[in-house]
């Protein structure tokens, strides 16, 4: 039998969802006690799913398909065209085991080291300066870092603008801004020198060891037995470095949140203990990054009742199942030790996605987040002094991505090891 979706009237509601910014999509959910509402965004119907169920029923593949789901403007920028995100089915399933092929445990060890190391080198670097900018300073950290455990050779003279282009990528990729198309210009950059490197793979000029991305990246066979297409491959190699740099926004969030919340931050007295671990994903469930992700209907359903049309654009929305009451008790409050007896689910906490890494569109790169997260948040507390100067730790939920607003400011760093 079927009943009436939720609905959200009205012309079009692009311009709210901007203006409201990340709330939006819980905020009408809650206000129709829903995990399903049909509402009208770029001039089209679509979906707008959240919570457990919601989540649960977007990573049905069955159901939903990411072909031309993302709009090309965030493709232009943000992911490129034609990778992983883009696929469906058996092409996904195959490219997707060559991402999860990187990220072996001895694999994460090896960027840990590289990590560890190049914090250590700025750390010594930031204790002449009167007071550094920490975000910037973590994306170039992060650059060296993704660079060279990518198997992608960077100069010294190369770091300060690669490191710009690739946040570019994640930081322009609002098409309404007028900064949009530093974005465009920086992607083009970026994949016509990975393009020339995998092309160098592939004559053998270059020979980056075969663990590495750029190794296995250009080697990668599909499910017929081709190599990538060398534009393909780039867009490939730029889904690894390019988020790497990316976890810098979580790290000033990580900052944000031992200045804020110092009551937490004391909690982390026994180094390398639990508390660590919970504090990270709290950092990833309360603080806003990925918005909502798109895909389309692939046939007519009814699920709970409601009808689902074929063709359909819906939105799975993460910030809001991050910040549900149905889920989370006192959601909007960041509480690390709430990961202490959590009943892990698939589809509750889905800041990088839900469902299966290897099976679905979940984040490949999640395990890296983490230990990246936990490695910084080590340095932080037990290998650095700083003070905090007087600054605007705020940050505003209009903005994709958003930051603290000072992008954190330290003053008289110094190793304490
Ligand atoms: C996909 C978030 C870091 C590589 C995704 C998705 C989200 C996400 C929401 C989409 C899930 C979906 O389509 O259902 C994040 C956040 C990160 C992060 C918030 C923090 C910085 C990383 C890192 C890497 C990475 C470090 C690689 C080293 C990927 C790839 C996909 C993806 C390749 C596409 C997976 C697919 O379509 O099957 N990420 N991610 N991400 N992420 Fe991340």
């Amino acid at each position: 039998h079927h009943t009436q979706m939720p609905k959200e009237t009205g012309l079009d509601h692009s311009l709210k969802v901007l203006k409201e910014g990340y709330p939006y999509f819980l905020k009408r959910r809650e206000e129709m006690d829903t995990d399903v509402f049909e509402t009208t965004i770029l001039g089209q119907k679509a979906y707008c799913l959240g919570g457990e169920s919601g989540a649960e029923l977007f990573y049905d593949t069955s159901k939903f398909k990411r072909d031309k789901a993302m709009p090309k403007p965030v493709q232009k920028v943000l992911t490129g065209q034609h990778g992983v995100q883009s696929l469906d089915g058996k092409k996904h399933e195959d490219r997707k085991k060559m991402f999860m092929s990187l990220m072996s445990p001895k694999e994460l060890d090896r960027l840990t080291t590289l990590l560890e190391n190049y914090w250590y080198q700025s750390a010594k670097k930031w204790e002449s300066m009167d007071q550094i900018v920490l975000y910037d300073e973590v994306k170039e950290i992060l650059c060296r870092t993704a660079c060279e455990w990518a198997g992608v050779p960077l100069l010294e003279e190369e770091v300060k603008d690669t490191t710009r282009n690739l946040a570019n990528l994640f930081e322009k990729t609002a098409s309404i801004s007028p900064s949009y198309l530093q974005g465009t210009h920086s992607r083009k950059k970026l994949e016509n020198w990975i393009k020339k490197l995998v092309q160098q793979v592939r004559n053998g000029e270059l020979k980056p060891e075969e663990n590495t991305t750029l190794y296995v990246f250009s080697w990668h066979r599909d499910d017929i037995g081709k190599l990538m297409d060398e534009d393909v491959a780039a867009v490939e190699v730029l889904n690894i470095i390019r988020p790497i740099v990316a976890v810098a926004i979580y790290i000033a969030f990580t900052a944000q949140a031992l200045i804020q919340y110092p009551n937490e931050a004391e909690k982390l007295i026994t180094k390398g203990s639990k508390q660590y671990q919970y504090f990270v994903q709290e950092v990833r469930r309360f603080y806003p990054f990925f918005p909502f992700q798109a895909a389309i209907t692939t046939k007519d359903f009814t699920w709970n009742g409601y009808p689902f049309k074929k063709e359909t654009l819906t939105v799975l929305d993460i910030y809001g199942t991050n910040h549900d009451p149905k889920i989370w008790e006192n959601a909007d409050q960041f509480f690390p030790d709430r990961f202490n007896d959590w009943k892990e689910s698939p589809f509750s906490f889905i800041p990088q996605g839900g469902g299966d890494h290897l099976g679905g569109h979940r984040c490949a790169g999640e395990w890296i987040t983490i230990k990246v997260m936990n490695v910084c948040l080590d340095f932080l507390v037990n290998q650095l002094s700083f003070s905090v100067p007087k600054q605007d730790l705020e940050f505003n939920l209009t903005k994709f991505p958003t930051l603290p607003n000072s992008k954190i400011i330290f003053s008289n760093v110094k190793r304490t090891k």
